[in-house]
């Protein structure tokens, strides 16, 4: 069991947790000021000031948490970062005068990365999303999702999906690490259409990586130009039959029904949401597939944002996550993302730290964490900071603190 006392400021987000992450006010934020935490391996088993702290627990041996807060740990729960190349060439053409579409359809977009993903190495693949993901951490983030999708044949779909197990592996217990398949990410060009490379590669590989416990979630990329509606039910159905949880890519370049097929099989979230209109935003109201909203890929294509204030209002459960990816948002820290999207959806302070902690863990199915409430999964983000607005107020700053590995 372990005491970490005179934290300087914890977020419990305890309010947040009893509402289920959604209808969020101010005053739900709860801070606990010059606070204790005692927890064990599993659980957490006591929160409050650290003099009310019960004479049963005075005996442990306590860590000085002073002049540090302490928040549930900061989860980023959509990155497509296991890929080879750098595509910053489109970046300056879209500064130019092109489209994400446009480039796309012209041979460049995620084939391109595609084709220099697939020459790479193994161990090429394998180190460089070591070095992501341990820049990501640096930055507080403590669980990570990761997605396939850079490979578009069966074969190296398939090492994709089997790299992303070892670094799971690799990382557990200290990052955890959720493995996403999504190798409906785009139509490979020795296919005449996206149906016969779902049924032909994505569907059977998708049932040989789950046979094998490889995979945790099942993705697409319902769009224009990508997957169609019917595609994306296939693989949904295909996939609940596996047991496995969904996600979707959803209305990023036109609303397209993909927040309403996303909370009709119940998803654990709808990402993108671009052009979500009021339809689909009440059809994920009413369900319990999160919003994911990704404003770094709005900014980085210059595209118009998410209704992210309307979301919150008519009660969706909203994450925020960094998309980090070489295409569409290269772009990997998390909390900067959150203190710049805040003041533009707006957001609140607790609808800001719900959607990166709380919402973000449900939007991977950890319904287990997200706060710091007695019984969760003791998961937590340490911050040299004596107030947690300090943490977002400093804009680009990495106020995180690893000293303590806790
Ligand atoms: O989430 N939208 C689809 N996939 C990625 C972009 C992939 C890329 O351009 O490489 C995204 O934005
Ligand atoms: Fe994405």
């Amino acid at each position: 069991m372990k005491h970490l006392s005179n934290i300087s400021e914890l977020l419990t987000l305890d309010g947040a947790y009893n509402k289920d992450g959604r209808n969020l006010l101010p005053e739900d934020i709860s801070l606990i000021e010059n606070a204790s935490l005692i927890y064990d391996e599993n659980e957490i088993i006591w929160i409050g000031p650290s003099q009310d702290v019960p004479p049963e627990y005075k005996s442990l041996e306590t860590l000085d948490l002073s002049g540090h807060c302490l928040t549930p740990e900061i989860v980023d729960s959509h990155t497509h970062l296991v890929f080879a190349g750098n595509r910053s060439a489109e970046y300056s053409m879209r500064l130019n005068g092109a489209d994400y579409q446009e480039i796309a359809k012209s041979g460049g977009g995620i084939l391109s990365t595609s084709k220099a993903t697939k020459e790479a190495s193994d161990s090429e693949l394998l180190e460089s999303a070591k070095e992501r993901i341990e820049k990501i951490y640096s930055y507080g983030v403590g669980s990570v999702e990761i997605k396939s999708g850079y490979a578009l044949n069966y074969e190296d779909e398939m090492r994709c999906s089997k790299i992303i197990k070892e670094l799971k592996d690799h990382f557990s217990p200290r990052v955890n690490i959720y493995n996403t398949f999504l190798a409906a990410h785009a139509v490979p060009k020795d296919f005449d259409s996206s149906t016969s490379y779902l049924t032909k590669v994505c569907i059977p590989l998708m049932q040989d990586l789950a046979k094998d416990n490889i995979i945790d979630i099942v993705d697409i990329f319902h769009e224009t130009g990508y997957f169609t509606l019917e595609d994306t039910k296939l693989l949904f159905d295909e996939a609940t039959k596996l047991k496995l949880k969904l996600k979707i890519h959803a209305d990023e370049f036109g609303d397209n029904g993909g927040a309403t097929i996303a909370s009709e099989f119940d998803a654990l979230s709808a990402d993108h949401l671009l052009c979500t209109g009021n339809d689909g935003i009440k059809s994920l109201a009413n369900s319990k597939t999160v919003a994911t909203l990704l404003p770094g890929t709005g900014w980085f294509l210059g595209k118009p944002q998410a209704k992210g204030r309307l979301m919150q209002d008519e009660g969706c459960r909203v994450a925020l996550a960094s998309d980090f990816n070489p295409g569409s948002c290269h772009f990997d820290n998390l909390l900067q993302i959150a203190s710049m999207a805040a003041p533009m959806y707006p957001l609140n302070m607790t609808e800001m730290w719900a959607a990166i902690t709380l919402n973000a863990s449900s939007s991977l199915g950890a319904n287990d964490q997200g706060a710091i409430v007695k019984g969760l999964a003791p998961r937590f983000s340490v911050f040299k900071c004596s107030k947690v607005s300090d943490i977002t107020y400093s804009w680009g700053k990495n106020l995180c603190d690893r000293s303590f590995n806790l």
